[in-house]
């Protein structure tokens, strides 16, 4: 198999994406290389190309797969790493690739118990709700709202949160409901009369979390918590500034400190089988274009990963 990345060339979107030969540099001080068996996908593989200033832009933050070099005092995210060893790998650049030289810092390794394609889709989606149940200040016995709670993020904040005994009313589309109520949430679907739904179910939501964006959600939280600090979004920034909201980002200091510090937890709950990553289906690597374009669809009914190798 030829070694191969995904790159952007420009802003337009998923035209601007090239499957290009590219082998992977040996390993410098503190990096390894590891022969990617998966590569999770993520609506922010697509968005932050339409930010960008610089290309070509390597995609793809999150990996599982095989350390085949380590470089000069590499370390791990959990401790030493030797060539065979089985890593997932959360923040890196060039996830959607046959390899990757990574910071060996970003790798942890994988127990026997978690299999590639699971490690793959869990740590952005799982470290962005651990954040934004973590600035919601919940305690057990509050009730929170979570729009979008059928999604990626949203089904492991659902988990994260029914730990921490705290009561979710979770929204989804009517079609998806099943997925909100399998972690013990109460679903309601979104879309016209919201607000009233959520209210029938909702008595005295401490926070809410967004994770769709749209209006109807930020308008349904403003008008159920009053405090506007507990009001988290990770999908519009603008309404965040308009209303004075919270809007989370991985970049935000406070953000990567806090998720890079959950990835060792999450990749435990995981292995002791106490979190599940529900993954709506895999993708060749060759066929990224297609995966991507569900997942930034906003309905790809769970977590995306691409399968690299035969
Ligand atoms: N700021 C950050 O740090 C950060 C990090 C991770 C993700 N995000 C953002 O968070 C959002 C969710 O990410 P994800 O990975 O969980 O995505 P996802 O798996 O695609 O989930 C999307 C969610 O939105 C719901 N949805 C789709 N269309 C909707 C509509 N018209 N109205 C209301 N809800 C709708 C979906 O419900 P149904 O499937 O039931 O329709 C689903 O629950 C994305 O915008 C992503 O970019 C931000």
């Amino acid at each position: 198999m030829r070694n191969q990345r995904w790159q952007a060339i420009g802003t337009s979107g998923l035209s601007d994406f090239r499957l290009v030969d590219y082998d992977a540099p040996v390993p410098g001080p503190d990096q390894i290389r590891v022969t990617v068996t998966a590569a999770g996908v993520n609506p922010a593989d697509l968005k932050h190309v339409a930010r960008a200033t610089s290309f070509p832009l390597p995609i793809g933050y999150e990996i599982a797969g095989v350390v085949d070099a380590v470089g000069p005092g590499a370390i791990g995210g959990s401790g030493p790493l030797a060539v065979g060893d089985r890593v997932v790998a959360f923040r890196i650049h060039g996830g959607y690739a046959t390899t990757a030289t990574i910071p060996a810092d970003t790798a942890f390794v994988l127990p026997d118990s978690v299999d590639d394609v699971t490690a793959a889709g869990l740590l952005l989606a799982g470290t962005t709700a651990a954040d934004m149940l973590n600035r919601t200040r919940v305690a057990a016995g509050d009730t929170i709202v979570v729009h979008g709670a059928s999604g990626a993020v949203g089904v492991t904040l659902l988990q994260l949160a029914a730990r921490d005994e705290v009561r979710v009313v979770g929204t989804s589309s009517p079609e998806r409901l099943g997925a909100v109520t399998r972690f013990g949430a109460t679903a309601v679907p979104y879309g016209d009369g919201l607000l009233d739904r959520l209210r029938d179910v909702a008595t005295d939501p401490v926070a809410a979390l967004d994770l769709t964006g749209t209006d109807e959600a930020i308008d349904a939280s403003v008008a159920l918590v009053e405090d506007r600090t507990r009001i988290i979004t990770a999908a519009n920034k603008a309404a965040a500034s308009e209303h004075g909201l919270v809007a989370v980002a991985g970049l935000d200091p406070e953000s990567a400190a806090y998720r890079d510090a959950m990835r060792g937890p999450l990749l435990g709950l995981v292995a002791a089988g106490e979190l599940t990553v529900p993954v709506a289906g895999t993708f060749p690597v060759a066929d990224a274009v297609d995966a991507l374009g569900l997942v930034a669809s906003g309905r790809a009914g769970g977590k995306v990963v691409l399968t690299v190798g035969p």
